[in-house]
């Protein structure tokens, strides 16, 4: 009998850098330590029947799955199987379970933990040796022609090349990863993780929309993309007439200067300069990206007068998460006033947990 094949890979967070990766610029995430795991016992057949424990019934993906063919939360396992094999990896059929320890619709990734979680064990089964950037591509391809939702690859780097008590700097010119050590634990600081538990929407375009608007005022610009003018500052944008399009992109040329802020902030220990920076970075994603929400704005906002050194929304943003960073001892205060204050102005409570960085994505130790 052939052993199961086990397979995880985390969600992430991402410390900096919102909207940047499309525009070829810079991030700062680490990896969760909640993870997805795929159970995959390969069978020779021609199909991969797969069910979750999130979802009732079992889903039947052909290997020659194409686009439209599946849809809903099994889309993102039959994109993997499709983009695998579509850049020339031969994979076999079999029966996978799924376990999600990622919260869905969070902002936390759990579509890239999952098809990260189904890469690694199709292609455990199937002998593949990937190399963990191409996966990220791989993964990518899933979810932008598969799925059809058109975003970047820092979810799925994330995932992949996270490293515990590190975050990762990636450049999204060249999508090279650079090892920053991340670990507020160390000196007394908490990382809180503090979910809204106001899934974010997508779904509506809102995603597309501000991708097009960065689009178009690279093309104003006469740039290929954004990060071709991120030299040159903020006054650059004077020649972008559409006032819309021209504050997306100063959000996008802040952003990617805060990232490189944070990272040398976090190079001096400076946490109180890491908060600022979250701050700043938060009114960015308010004002000129505007992707937050009144009910993020508001945790944020009331993490930092309870005392947090800085907070802000991570992820795509329309809801979802907000991270903060605090004093340890300050936890317990600062989540006390966000639960209380988020709760009397009439929205559900939220989860308030503490984090840290957590490992990539690999193979676990099969079970007989
Ligand atoms: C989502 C996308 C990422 C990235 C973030 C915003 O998580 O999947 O590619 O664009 O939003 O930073």
């Amino acid at each position: 009998m052939t052993d199961d094949i086990r397979f995880s890979a985390p969600g992430r967070i991402n410390l900096i850098g919102e909207h940047t990766d499309y525009n070829q610029g810079f991030a700062l995430p680490i990896a969760l330590p909640a993870r997805t795991t795929v159970t995959f016992r390969p069978d020779g057949g021609d199909a991969v029947v797969v069910r979750s424990d999130r979802e009732d019934g079992e889903v039947t993906i052909p290997l020659h799955t194409t686009p439209g063919d599946v849809t809903g939360w099994a889309a993102y396992v039959a994109g993997v199987v499709w983009a695998l094999r579509k850049s020339g990896h031969q994979v076999g059929g079999g029966a996978m379970r799924i376990t999600s320890g990622v919260a869905v619709g969070s902002g936390l990734s759990s579509s890239a933990a999952l098809e990260c979680a189904v890469l690694g064990a199709l292609s455990a089964a199937a002998g593949l040796r990937i190399d963990r950037t191409e996966q990220a591509r791989i993964a990518q391809r899933a979810e932008n022609d598969y799925v059809g939702a058109p975003t970047g690859l820092m979810d799925q780097l994330a995932s992949l090349r996270g490293e515990p008590r590190h975050a990762l700097l990636i450049d999204f010119q060249d999508d090279t990863v650079a090892l920053v050590p991340f670990d507020p634990a160390a000196t007394g600081l908490a990382l809180m993780l503090i979910n809204s538990n106001a899934p974010h929407r997508h779904a509506g375009g809102e995603y597309a929309a501000r991708r097009a608007s960065c689009e178009r005022a690279a093309a104003a610009l006469g740039v290929r993309s954004l990060r071709d003018v991120q030299d040159r500052g903020e006054a650059v944008l004077v020649d972008v007439t559409d006032p819309v399009d021209a504050r997306r992109a100063r959000h996008i040329l802040t952003e990617n200067q805060r990232v490189a802020d944070v990272v040398s902030a976090l190079g001096d220990a400076d946490f109180a300069a890491v908060g600022r920076l979250f701050d700043a970075s938060h009114a960015s994603m308010r004002d000129d990206f505007e992707i937050t929400t009144e009910h993020v704005d508001l945790i944020a906002d009331t993490a930092v007068r309870a005392g947090a050194l800085g907070a802000r929304m991570t992820g795509g943003g329309f809801g979802g998460c907000v991270i903060a960073l605090a004093a340890a001892d300050r936890c317990d205060a600062v989540a006390e006033e966000v639960r209380s204050t988020v709760v009397r102005a009439g929205y559900h409570p939220p989860t308030i947990t503490l984090t840290h960085a957590g490992a990539g994505a690999a193979l676990e130790p099969s079970r007989h």
